[in-house]
C-alpha cells in the first residue's frame, strides 16, 4: 500500500539542495525539520515554523536526538509572516498540515494562514524549486483547506510553475498532496 509520507519525499527530493535553504513551514514534531537538516547538510539552512512552543520542544529535542547539524533555526510565528524572518530565496518548503500529532486537535492549519504562507512560500522560492503541501481532508476545516488550495493553485500560471496533485481516489478521506514546482 502507498504510504504517504514516503511517496510525497520521493517528490520533493530532487529539488532539495545540499547547501541550499528549505523552510519547514509545519514543523509539529520535527520530522520533517530533522529530513530537511539532513539533506541540505551543514552548509544549508532550514527555517521551521510553528505557533505552538510544544512543537518548539519536541522539534528541539529530536533534532538534538538524532545529532542533526546546527544549521535550523527554530521559529515560533504563524507561516504567513514568512517573509518577517526568511530574507533569501529557497529551494524547497514543506507544509504537512493540519494538527499537532499528540497534541490538542483544536489548534489546527486554518485555510485563510495556510493560503497566505503558501501564496509568500511562492514569492521566496527559486527558480526550480518546489512546494509539498500535503493535506489531510479527514478533518472538516482540512477538506476546505483542500479545496481552496486547489482552486488558488489550479489558476498558477502554467509558465512558471507546473502544479500536481497525488490522491489515492477510492479513500477520499486519506490524505494527499500537492507539488509545485517553479520552472
Ligand atoms: C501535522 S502537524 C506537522 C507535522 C510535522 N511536519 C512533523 O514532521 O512532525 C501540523 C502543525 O502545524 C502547526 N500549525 C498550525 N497553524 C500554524 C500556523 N499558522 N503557522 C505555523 N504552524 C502552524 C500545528 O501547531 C502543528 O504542529
Amino acid at each position: 500500500m502507498i504510504d504517504l509520507i514516503n511517496v510525497e519525499k520521493e517528490f520533493i527530493l530532487p529539488h532539495v539542495k545540499e547547501g541550499g535553504v528549505a523552510v519547514d513551514f509545519t514543523m509539529g514534531n520535527g520530522h520533517d525539520t530533522l529530513w530537511l537538516s539532513l539533506h541540505v547538510g551543514e552548509l544549508g539552512k532550514v527555517y521551521a515554523f510553528d505557533i505552538q512552543k510544544q512543537a518548539l520542544e519536541n522539534t528541539a529535542a529530536l533534532l538534538e536526538r538524532e545529532n542533526a547539524p546546527k544549521n535550523y533555526t527554530l521559529i515560533r510565528a504563524s507561516h504567513h509572516l514568512v517573509k518577517e524572518y526568511v530574507n533569501e530565496k529557497i529551494c524547497v518548503g514543506m507544509f504537512n498540515l493540519g494538527y499537532l500529532p499528540g497534541g490538542d486537535k483544536n489548534i489546527t492549519t486554518l485555510r485563510d494562514t495556510t493560503l497566505a504562507a503558501v501564496f509568500a512560500a511562492l514569492d521566496i522560492l527559486d527558480n526550480g524549486g518546489a512546494l509539498l503541501i500535503a493535506v489531510y481532508p479527514g478533518h472538516a476545516e482540512g477538506a476546505l483547506e483542500g479545496d481552496l488550495i486547489k482552486e488558488k493553485l489550479s489558476a498558477l500560471n502554467r509558465k512558471e510553475f507546473c502544479v500536481s496533485s497525488f490522491r489515492i481516489i477510492n479513500s477520499p478521506a486519506s490524505p494527499f498532496f500537492f507539488l509545485v514546482e517553479k520552472k
